[in-house]
């Protein structure tokens, strides 16, 4: 084994059951650069489509935003390019520091990162082991459990509540005794459902000892939910992930943070090679942040885009979830791998399709123009 793992790190991969093949693995890709395999919507898009796309498709694959970077971010990356010369780490921390003040939440409660990808494996390669599952609801968003198979961690697939698509909290908690990891996506991708609050405190406080709540708040933004920070200023075993590639539309860009206990922050980050962050990155997140006006507008642009299309769906009988986030499901009644694929055709490149759910399909809201062709795609296909 390589020896940059130090005797406390090789007792915690012991203590976490880890196999000598998925210690190995890990150890090997630690000592290799510690980048794990980069599932995230991007890779997993690209893997459902298998080739490129042409250079007029409708891409409402992803769940990106195709607004970008509002003004005051766009302002602050122009302003910062010409110090790029410099490595300027304290941008990094200035993003922190803002998104710490804004959460109510103490120094050191806050670690920036390129993205929300990121802490999600390496939450995963920290706090899960053989005889530490990843509980995650299914559908769910698929990359914690994938970078838990690639490390030999077991993963518990609950199925989300009947009829509210919420995450079923009691079944979570009940997953497993010694979980590592219970992922709760806030609101869920694939679905856009929201989980309640006292759904997420009820499994915050009656999750087994010794396990940690990770939730994904990448959607939140687009919801008017209340934030989970509390738990994290109230020290709770809770890690919070953001990122600025949703509602910031800053994807290509890679920024995000996540939210915990120190010592949380510090266990996820142990295997890290480096938390160096992009300068251009962190100067368009923290200007995002402080923009009085981004979310509220983003929110209600596709929001509005979002119930047209309900409307269209409501209007030609095709069943759907009513989602609160920037994508929504739909049943297509019959192989949603074959009604993808005709859409394509059409040039429209709608999301993957979760195999708990072969049916149904998600699609990302895009702008009008982009949601008018889906329609006209969508009445050919369905009715194919
Ligand atoms: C639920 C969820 N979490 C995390 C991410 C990761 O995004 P990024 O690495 O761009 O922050 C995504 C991407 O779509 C996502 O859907």
């Amino acid at each position: 084994m390589p020896q940059i793992l130090s005797a406390d790190q090789k007792a915690d991969f012991v203590k976490r059951g880890f196999s000598r093949r998925g210690f190995h693995r890990i150890a090997t890709l630690l000592a290799t650069g510690g980048v794990l395999p980069f599932y995230n919507e991007q890779a997993l898009a690209q893997r459902a489509i298998g080739r490129a796309m042409p250079p007029d498709a409708v891409k409402i694959d992803s769940n990106e935003n195709p607004m970008g970077p509002c003004a005051e971010a766009a302002e602050a990356i122009h302003a910062i390019v010409p110090k790029g010369g410099r490595y300027l780490s304290e941008e990094g921390a200035r993003m922190a520091e803002t998104l710490a003040e804004q959460e109510g939440l103490n120094a050191g409660y806050v670690q920036p990162f390129a993205g929300s990808s990121d802490p999600l494996h390496h939450s995963v390669v920290a706090f899960c082991g053989k005889d530490h599952p990843y509980v995650v609801a299914d559908p769910g968003y698929e990359a914690g459990a994938r970078a838990a198979q690639f490390i030999g961690a077991p993963v518990i697939n609950v199925p989300l509540a009947k009829f509210s698509f919420t995450h079923d909290v009691k079944a979570m908690a009940a997953a497993h005794p010694s979980a590592g990891l219970i992922y709760l996506c806030n609101p869920n991708n694939p679905t856009g459902t929201l989980t309640s609050k006292q759904d997420i405190e009820w499994l915050v406080n009656n999750k087994p000892a010794g396990s940690v709540v990770l939730i994904d708040e990448a959607y939140l933004h687009f919801s008017h939910a209340e934030k989970s920070s509390y738990l994290v200023a109230a020290d709770k075993d809770v890690i919070i992930l953001r990122t600025f590639s949703k509602i910031y539309g800053m994807a290509g860009l890679r920024a995000g943070a996540a939210l915990g206990r120190p010592d949380l922050l510090r266990k996820l980050s142990q295997y890290r090679s480096t938390g160096f962050v992009p300068i251009t990155a962190m100067a368009g997140a923290t200007a995002s942040l402080k923009s009085k006006t981004a979310v509220p507008e983003r929110r209600k642009i596709v929001a509005d885009i979002r119930e047209e299309t309900f409307g269209f769906l409501t209007k030609h009988n095709i069943e759907f979830i009513p989602s609160q986030a920037n994508m929504f499901m739909m049943n297509v009644k019959r192989s949603g791998r074959d009604f993808h694929d005709a859409m394509a055709r059409e040039k429209v490149y709608i999301g993957r399709i979760w195999p708990v759910w072969p049916n149904w399909v998600r699609v990302t809201v895009g702008t009008r123009e982009e949601m008018a062709k889906f329609q006209e795609a969508c009445l050919k296909c369905y009715n194919a």
